[in-house]
C-alpha cells in the first residue's frame, strides 16, 4: 500500500488544469453498451475507477482501448450480462450496467455493491425504477437478477430521492423502452445533462436533463458516437479549497465555473477573493479564512463531495464553523483523522461543529475514502511538519496525477511505499 508524506506548512500558488469528470466518464463509458459499434470518449481522466469500469465492460464482452485521455469502447458484441461481485465491490458505479444490459440484452445479473465507509448506500431506487419500466427484478445470492423478455416500456417514475446513479441508470434504460418515460425528482447534477448529451449523440431523444423532470422518448436504436467528458467539478473544487485553506493563490483552468456556484459562494464567505472567466477560476486567500456554515444538499446545493475538504478548511478558519451533512447520514470518517492533526471538532449526528485553530500539527493519519483522502492532504499543507496519509489508493480512484498537480502549486507530497501492517 502507498502513503503520501505531506510537508506543511505550505502555501499553494499557481495554476492547474482540471481533468475530465470521473462521475461523468463512468456512466458515459457504460452508455456505450447501448450501441453495436465503437464509441470514442475524449478527456477521460486516467483513474483507478476508469480502469475498473473498463475491466467490467470487458467482462461483458466489449473491447476497451485506452489511449492517454482517449478511450474507445467497442460494444459490437456482448458475451455476458453479469457484473461480478469482485469488481462491483470495488466500485459502486458498476451498478450503472444494469439499465443498459436490460435495454440491450433483456436481462442482467449485477452484484449488489454493498456498503461503503459511510453507510449502506442502497440501490433500491434503481431497482424500483427498472420494475416501473417493466423489468422483473429479484435479489438472489447478493445479486440483482433482472429480466424483461418483452422488452422495456415507458413509464412515469418519481424518485423518492434525486439520486444521481438512479437517474443515470434509468435514463439509459429508458432509451430502449417503447414509448415515453418521465423521471420526476431527477438528479440535477451536471453529470446528468452530460450523460443526456452523450446519449443524444448516440441518437436518443431526451429533454429536461439538468432539471428535476427528464423526458425520454424511447425505442430508437442507438449508434456508436464520439464526444468529450466535461471537466471534473469536484477535482477543481478540491484545488480551490486548497488555495483558500493555505492562504494561497490558485487558478484552475479548463473547468466549468457554472458547476461550482455553491462552493464559490461559500469560499467568498470565508473572505477569499474569487475571479473567474468562461473556463477558469482563481482564488486568493489573502488572510486566514473566516468560519462558515455549510449544509450539503443535492445539486445545485453544496456538494457532499466537497464537504470533507471544507472541513479541513474550517479546521484552520478564524471562528467556529457548522457543517451539516444531509446527503449521507455518516460521511464523517475524516473527523477522527483531522482531530489527530489537532482539529477541534464536535460531531452530533450529522452536524459537525468545528472550532478553527491557527494551525494544525503534522501526524500519521489514514485515508478512509476518496474525498476524505483529499481533505487530509489539504489539512497536511496547513499543519506544521510532516503528515503521513496512509491508504492513498482511495485518492488514486478519483484524482488524476494528484502529486504532480499539487507540486505544480508548490505542494510537496511524496508517495512512499508503506508495508502492510499485518
Ligand atoms: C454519486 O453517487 C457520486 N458517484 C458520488 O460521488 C456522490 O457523492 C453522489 O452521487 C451524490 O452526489 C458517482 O457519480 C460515481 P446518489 P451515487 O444515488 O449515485 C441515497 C465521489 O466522491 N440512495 O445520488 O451513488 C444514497 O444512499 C462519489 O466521486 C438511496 O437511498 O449517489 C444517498 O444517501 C462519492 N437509494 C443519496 O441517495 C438509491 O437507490 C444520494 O445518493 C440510491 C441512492
Amino acid at each position: 500500500m502507498d502513503k503520501f508524506v505531506v510537508s506543511g506548512r505550505t502555501r499553494l500558488e499557481g495554476s492547474v488544469e482540471a481533468a475530465g469528470s470521473k462521475n461523468a466518464a463512468l456512466p458515459m463509458m457504460v452508455a456505450a453498451l447501448l450501441a453495436k459499434g465503437a464509441s470514442h470518449l475524449g478527456r477521460v481522466p486516467r483513474l483507478r475507477d476508469v480502469r475498473t469500469m473498463a475491466r467490467l465492460l470487458e467482462t461483458l464482452g466489449t473491447r476497451v482501448t485506452p489511449e492517454g485521455n482517449h478511450l474507445t469502447v467497442d460494444a459490437s458484441a456482448l458475451t455476458s450480462v453479469e457484473a461480478p461481485y469482485d469488481l462491483v465491490k470495488t466500485m459502486r458505479a458498476s451498478i450503472y450496467v444494469l439499465g443498459p444490459l436490460l435495454a440491450r440484452e433483456g436481462r442482467a445479473r449485477v452484484s449488489l455493491p454493498g456498503g461503503c465507509a459511510w453507510g449502506p448506500r442502497p440501490v433500491n431506487l434503481h431497482l424500483q425504477g427498472m420494475k416501473a419500466l417493466g423489468a422483473k427484478v429479484e435479489i438472489e445470492g447478493g445479486y440483482v437478477v433482472a429480466s424483461c423478455p418483452d422488452g422495456l416500456r415507458g413509464a412515469d417514475i418519481v424518485l423518492d430521492i434525486p439520486s444521481v446513479g438512479a437517474t443515470g441508470n434509468l435514463m439509459m434504460a429508458a432509451t430502449a423502452a417503447k414509448g415515453t418515460t418521465r423521471i420526476q425528482n431527477a438528479a440535477r447534477e451536471p453529470e446528468m445533462p452530460a450523460l443526456a448529451a452523450w446519449l443524444g449523440a448516440m441518437g436518443a431523444r431526451i429533454e429536461g436533463a439538468g432539471t428535476s423532470e427528464i423526458v425520454i422518448q424511447g425505442g430508437a436504436p442507438l449508434r456508436a458516437a464520439e464526444g468529450d467528458v466535461i471537466p471534473d467539478r469536484i477535482e477543481a473544487g478540491t484545488f480551490l479549497v486548497g488555495g483558500v485553506l493555505t492562504e494561497g493563490d490558485v487558478t484552475v483552468t479548463r473547468c466549468a465555473p457554472g458547476h461550482l456556484t455553491a462552493l464559490l459562494a461559500k469560499l467568498r464567505e470565508t473572505g477569499a477573493e474569487i475571479t473567474q472567466g468562461a473556463d477558469w477560476i482563481r482564488v486568493r486567500g489573502a488572510s486566514r479564512p473566516a468560519a462558515v456554515k455549510i449544509t450539503t444538499d443535492f445539486h445545485p446545493g453544496f456538494p457532499t463531495d466537497l464537504q470533507a475538504q471544507m472541513m479541513a478548511l474550517a479546521s484552520v478558519a478564524d471562528g467556529t464553523s457548522v457543517i451539516t451533512e444531509q446527503v449521507y447520514h455518516d460521511r464523517f470518517t475524516h473527523v477522527g483523522e483531522l482531530a489527530r492533526l489537532g482539529a477541534d471538532i464536535d460531531l452530533d449526528n450529522n452536524v459537525a461543529v468545528v472550532r478553527g485553530k491557527p494551525r494544525l500539527s503534522g501526524a500519521r493519519v489514514m485515508a478512509t475514502d476518496l474525498r476524505a483522502s483529499a481533505a487530509l492532504i489539504l489539512a497536511g499543507f496547513a499543519a506544521e511538519g510532516e503528515t503521513h496519509v496512509s491508504r492513498v489508493y482511495h485518492i488514486d480512484r478519483g484524482y488524476e496525477r494528484i502529486e504532480a498537480k499539487l507540486a505544480a502549486l508548490g505542494g510537496v507530497v511524496r508517495r512512499e511505499n508503506e508495508p502492510l501492517v499485518t
